[in-house]
């Protein structure tokens, strides 16, 4: 095992995107930031300086975190943000049992819309392998969107509207707009157009060889289906976890989730496709759509002057309907865990079983808030009716490292929702009640070594939405979704007890159903939240706090001197 050792500095940027140049917060002048890689049982050193403008925060998207949840990264939930102006923090970690693609991104604000990188996990030496034949190349592909403006203006006006004008003007890959890309006419199109050679990401491959794709979402509003034209993919993993070989055309991803898939190389020298992400969206009266490409390109065959580039046209996918939620849920339910050995295998006893309900609601706004619609309220997201309020005066492992979380957070999550209701109508009284939602912050403890299986019923009382529910610090099985109310008698029997698909990253169907289960093995508190930015700051999260073990290897040890109080 090694010690892979980075510096990220955190500034300004200025870059050039749709002919308009902008300033974004970036890591080392780089956008997308630096591509981290590393071997499973490696040891992570990252040194981050904070020299922008605003708090930050780095987590490390599905890395397991043992005993180490102090290096985890969420502002006020594993640490104090690092200081603007030249703040740092040493992020340190071990890579426990862990291969394939991750990555990671900023955790405070929406700062993670451009201060985010890929994270690739290897096979450790010396015999690396992969469960699957070698491809001859990889590459990273990375999945976000752009903002005209400042994302730190996209946020406020986000709090004081709620979800819609928070769109994005263009969809990105590798941080590069394409043609469709502009989403916005004519005048977008045409300069798409005339700067697609110099602003697209390309990807060449030889013929006849195959690559495996590390695709991420790191789109703050969308999930999204990505092809390209004429390929096929055979997926491998999901969140850095192996899955059955799925064969198919399109993949779905949702915001905070990864899929690494081979493609083999098939088409003839010189040949040019285009590959395309595009919005998904199960919101019943969804308007907003986009697309964005990037283009594949065949090396020439220098014996065949036939194949020449210009002679072909560049093909383009053929995309589903952007609210085509038959093939997102196919896509979803078709995924199986790799049965390896020393890999974990489901828990079939449950200590504890929680029932979470989860969606937009509205707050009142309360007499000193500024972002805040006087007329409307507030959007206040919740779990359980409880619209998670970010601590301000310690982060809740600093108070929970402690032994005294009063004060910072209350041990009384609930395990079931105030009221049970027809998750599928909004007609009724009930479902009201759960429109209006109470604010705390309040955690569900649990002891070290406990098994809990977690219903999450997307309740789309407001917004018919479906959220990827993000897990820190653990996999968890994805058992079984669907859509409607989920029901313990029916669907039960649903349940891949066998080789259900692990995941850090559960898309939630709107006004659907998912099923999963974890094993609290690992010390510390940690977040569990919608990957949809903005719905963070609504407070559509919680946290779990993880006790000691009876071991000294189950005992979170004390950070590291460096680590950012408040
Ligand atoms: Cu990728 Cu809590 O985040």
């Amino acid at each position: 095992a090694a010690i892979v050792e980075h510096a990220l500095h955190v500034g300004n940027l200025s870059v050039q995107r749709l002919g308009q140049s902008q300033v974004i917060t970036a890591v080392n002048g780089q956008f997308p930031g630096p591509k981290i890689e590393a071997r499973d049982g490696d040891t992570v050193v990252v040194h981050v300086v904070n020299l922008s403008p605003y708090n930050l925060s780095i987590h490390w998207h599905g890395i397991l975190q043992r005993l180490s949840s102090w290096a985890d990264g969420p502002n006020m939930v594993s640490q104090c943000p690092i200081r603007p102006a030249g703040g740092t923090y040493t992020y340190r970690f071990n890579v426990t049992g862990q291969e394939g693609t991750l990555w990671w991104h900023a955790h405070v604000s929406f700062l993670r819309a451009t201060v985010y990188g890929a994270l690739i996990i290897r096979p450790a030496a010396p015999r690396g392998r992969y469960p699957f034949p070698r491809p001859h190349g990889e590459a990273t592909i990375i999945l976000g969107e752009w903002w005209n403006t400042s994302v730190v203006d996209v946020e406020r006006q986000a709090l004081l509207t709620g979800a819609g004008p928070n769109n994005s003007v263009a969809l990105t890959i590798n941080g590069l707009i394409g043609a469709g890309g502009g989403g916005c006419g004519a005048a977008a199109a045409a300069e798409n157009t005339n700067a697609a050679a110099a602003h697209q990401y390309q990807l060449t491959v030889e013929p006849g060889r195959k690559y495996l794709l590390r695709i991420i979402n790191a789109a703050l509003n969308y999930q999204l289906f990505f092809k390209v034209a004429n390929h096929s993919f055979t997926v491998v993993a999901a969140d850095a976890c192996y899955t059955d070989p799925y064969h198919t055309d399109v993949i779905v991803i949702a915001p905070g989730q990864t899929v690494d898939a081979l493609m083999r190389a098939d088409a003839h020298p010189g040949r040019r496709y285009y590959m395309a992400a595009q919005v998904y969206q199960s919101l019943a009266n969804a308007t907003y759509s986009a697309t964005t490409t990037a283009l594949l390109t065949y090396l020439q065959d220098a014996s065949d002057s036939h194949s020449r580039q210009d002679e072909q046209p560049t093909l383009m996918p053929t995309m589903p309907a952007f609210n085509d939620s038959a093939t997102a849920q196919s896509f979803y339910a078709s995924l199986t865990g790799l049965l390896q050995d020393g890999a974990p295998t489901v828990p079939l006893h449950v200590d504890t079983r929680m029932l979470v309900t989860f969606g937009l609601g509205i707050m009142p706004c309360a007499p000193a808030q500024t972002l805040c619609n006087r007329t409307l309220g507030s959007v206040a997201a919740s779990m359980n009716n409880v619209s998670f309020q970010f601590p301000t005066t310690m982060s809740l492992l600093e108070a929970h490292m402690r032994g005294a979380p009063d004060g910072v957070y209350t041990r009384d999550f609930p395990d079931r929702p105030p009221v049970m209701f027809d998750f599928t109508s909004d007609a009724t009284t009930a479902n009201r009640s759960l429109m209006f939602t109470s604010k705390g912050t309040k955690v569900k403890t649990l002891r070290y070594n406990e098994t809990v299986e977690v219903v999450l019923q997307n309740t789309a009382i407001l917004g018919a939405e479906n959220h990827p529910v993000h897990l820190h610090g653990f996999n968890f099985f994805s058992l079984a979704q669907g859509t409607g109310n989920f029901n313990a008698h029916r669907h039960v029997r649903a349940y891949n007890l066998v080789n259900p698909q692990q995941r850090n990253t559960v898309a939630v169907p709107a006004g659907g159903w998912a099923v999963i289960r974890f094993t609290a093995d690992n010390p510390g508190v940690w977040i569990m939240h919608c990957h949809l930015d903005a719905h963070l700051p609504f407070g559509l999260a919680m946290a779990f706090e993880v006790d000691d073990g009876p071991t000294p290897d189950a005992v979170l040890p004390p950070p590291p001197p460096d680590y950012p109080r408040c």
